[in-house]
């Protein structure tokens, strides 16, 4: 079987190609490299001991689409391609509405051009903007208020739940697709080789990277954004995902996807852990203190999130495996062997 991978240099996809590969599927990658390096691709091919076969363009480009897809009979796409970070999406809404929903638009109407209609795509918990009640169930939805009357708080929530809407009309317009939306809760970690993770351009937004980087001598210390929140410590709550797990979730969606119509999963561990238990977990990892200072909330971020993960578990077979402490451990490999990431 023959799988396209959009975003196919990117984090979350190098670790689904490697078990892709490992599975006996052939792997297409597309990107156009604007948050990622080909050196990843390389070293997939290295540890697995197999070929993807990359274009490097972009997704929003139905004329490379279309030559993909003419040189390859491809049986299913798995579609990370997008652009991720919320701080930017506030201040480049265009950019994200652009990138994002074109990408999906491009790439749905080339499928059925070829006839292939069976797509897994990412979507996010952001979805899901302040939540309600937790744990997060997937019918949770929605949370609307008079400045968000989408729910989503924003514009890169706003391109998820857009996306998950633009397929979910392609399928009631056109019942041979088979959609998969995998709702991602936090991803973190490695693969366990320490070859691929996580290779965030300049300074991290997101907390693992920013404290392994911490960890690593190359940023002085941690700011924790609020200790005020209703959780048990203080700090914000998340379900944090071994990226190796996350990967697996890929590879039941694509196991179950024949018939599935539109199914949208919960893709998380169902616990939460707060910003002081990742510093500390992390700290046993490393083996040394990670200095961190409080500073004031970070505007936009909910005071906790996590999932219900039993939909998943029940239809696609899948329940992440990997704790926190291998969660840590592996990152701690990744970073220490590649303190710059790819440009080693
Ligand atoms: P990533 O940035 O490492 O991977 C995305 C890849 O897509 C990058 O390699 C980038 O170069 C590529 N890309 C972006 N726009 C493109 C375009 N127009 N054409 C071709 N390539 C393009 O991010 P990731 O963490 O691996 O995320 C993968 C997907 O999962 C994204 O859609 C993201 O929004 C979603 N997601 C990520 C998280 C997270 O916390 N990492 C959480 C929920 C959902
Ligand atoms: N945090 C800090 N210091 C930092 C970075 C983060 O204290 O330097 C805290 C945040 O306040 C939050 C927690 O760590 O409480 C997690 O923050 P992240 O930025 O790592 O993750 P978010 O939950 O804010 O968002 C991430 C992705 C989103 C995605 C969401 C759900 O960035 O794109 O997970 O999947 F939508």
């Amino acid at each position: 079987m023959k799988i396209l991978v959009t975003g196919g240099a990117g984090y979350i996809a190098s670790h689904t190609n490697v078990l892709l590969l490992e599975k006996g599927y052939e792997v297409v990658a597309l990107d156009n490299l604007c948050n990622s390096c080909e050196e990843s691709i390389k070293r997939v091919e290295e540890l697995t001991g197999k070929k993807i076969k990359f274009y490097k363009g972009d997704c929003r480009d139905k004329t490379l689409l279309r030559k993909i897809f003419s040189e390859n009979k491809i049986d299913a796409v798995i579609h990370f391609a997008g652009l991720k970070a919320v701080g930017e999406s506030c201040k480049k809404p265009l950019l994200y509405y652009d990138n994002n929903l074109n990408s999906n638009m491009a790439l749905a109407s080339v499928m059925s051009e070829f006839d292939c209609k069976k797509l897994v795509f990412s979507s996010s918990a952001t979805v899901y903007g302040t939540p309600k009640s937790l744990p997060l169930t997937e019918k949770c939805l929605l949370g609307v208020t008079e400045e968000y009357p989408l729910g989503v708080t924003n514009p890169y929530g706003a391109t998820k739940l857009m996306g998950e809407q633009m397929f979910r009309d392609f399928y009631a317009a056109d019942k041979e697709w088979n959609i998969m939306l995998l709702r991602y809760f936090n991803p973190v970690g490695a693969h366990e080789s320490g070859r691929i993770g996580e290779d965030p351009k300049g300074i991290p937004n997101n907390l693992m990277p920013y404290v392994s980087q911490v960890a690593v001598g190359k940023l002085d210390c941690l700011s924790v954004f609020g200790d005020d929140y209703p959780t048990p410590d203080g700090t914000g709550v998340r379900d944090y995902i071994h990226v190796v797990d996350l990967a697996e979730a890929h590879i039941k969606a694509v196991e179950h996807i024949d018939g599935c119509g539109v199914a949208v999963y919960n893709i998380g561990t169902g616990t939460g852990y707060s910003v002081l238990d990742m510093v500390k977990a992390f700290e046993k990892a490393c083996g040394h203190k990670i200095p961190y200072k409080i500073c004031p909330r970070r505007s936009g971020d909910v005071p906790a999130c996590y999932a219900n993960c039993d939909k998943a578990a029940k239809e696609l077979g899948f329940t992440a495996v990997r704790n926190l402490d291998d969660m840590c451990r592996d990152l701690w490999k990744w970073q220490s062997l590649n303190p710059n990431g790819y440009n080693n």
